[in-house]
């Protein structure tokens, strides 16, 4: 595995430890603008693209491979932490596998197939560890391929913080369970997640900013973008 940063490293310790945390946290739908936004938001990008084979980038205990599957959308669910890969896979139908993406940017990786679309829901966390990944994608996308990224919305931050993208320190605050080990994560402005694709080789194609229904606030953010 390529060597990043330490504070790379810390997130990915922090999911390994929080895994069974996260598993009880989807499964009992616990946090609410997942379920009254974010989630058919991502599913609603994923559809508007029309692609049927996508790639879930860090896709956790697997819930959205399973939601594009039974959307006929075939889905393949990556993500570093074995133990949710385990969960996702007794969950249901799919093929899952343990890759980091710091894997991805390996000469050999088991994934061989070119997908349509690779699909990242509120996983890209780090500074070169996204830069890293997003550049290698290309590699396992068909010819104008499209990404679909939903992340935090950047003007969340706003209202209490400085409008620069940098680490910041991260919290559990808000979720029920005992998650421990909160980690830094890296902050990026609406027009530096737009360079960013473009630095990767991608054509942005959409941005989509769902609302909050109780506060007409962005719920989050999401980025569709072509291989160019
Ligand atoms: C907030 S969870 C989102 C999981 C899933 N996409 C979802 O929507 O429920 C973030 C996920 O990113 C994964 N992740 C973070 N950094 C990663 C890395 N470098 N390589 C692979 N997976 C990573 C974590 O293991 C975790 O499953």
């Amino acid at each position: 595995m390529q060597k990043y940063h330490n504070t790379e490293d810390k997130i990915l310790e922090s999911w390994v430890v929080n895994a069974q945390n996260w598993i009880e946290t989807i499964e009992q739908g616990a946090i609410a603008s997942r379920q009254l936004v974010t989630n058919q938001a991502i599913i609603d990008a994923v559809k508007q693209t029309n692609i049927t084979t996508a790639l879930d980038v860090g896709c956790g205990e697997g819930w959205l491979t399973r939601a594009l599957n039974q959307a006929a959308i075939r889905t393949t669910g990556i993500d570093a932490v074995e133990s949710l890969i385990q969960s996702a896979a007794q969950k249901g139908s799919g093929e899952y596998f343990v890759l980091s993406y710091q894997d991805l940017t390996a000469a050999e990786v088991p994934l061989k197939e070119k997908y349509e679309g690779a699909v990242i829901n509120f996983a890209l966390i780090g500074k070169e560890s996204t830069e890293e990944l997003l550049k290698a994608l290309p590699r396992f996308l068909t010819a104008r391929g499209r990404v679909i990224i939903q992340t935090l919305h950047p003007w969340a931050v706003i209202e209490h913080d400085s409008y620069e993208s940098g680490w910041r320190e991260g919290s559990w605050v808000g979720l029920p369970a005992a998650f421990v080990q909160p980690y830094q994560w890296y902050f990026r402005t609406l027009g530096d997640w737009v360079g960013l694709l473009h630095q990767a080789g991608f054509r942005v194609e959409s941005v989509l900013e769902p609302l909050h229904p109780l506060t007409a606030k962005p719920a989050s953010l999401i980025l569709i973008g072509e291989v160019a």
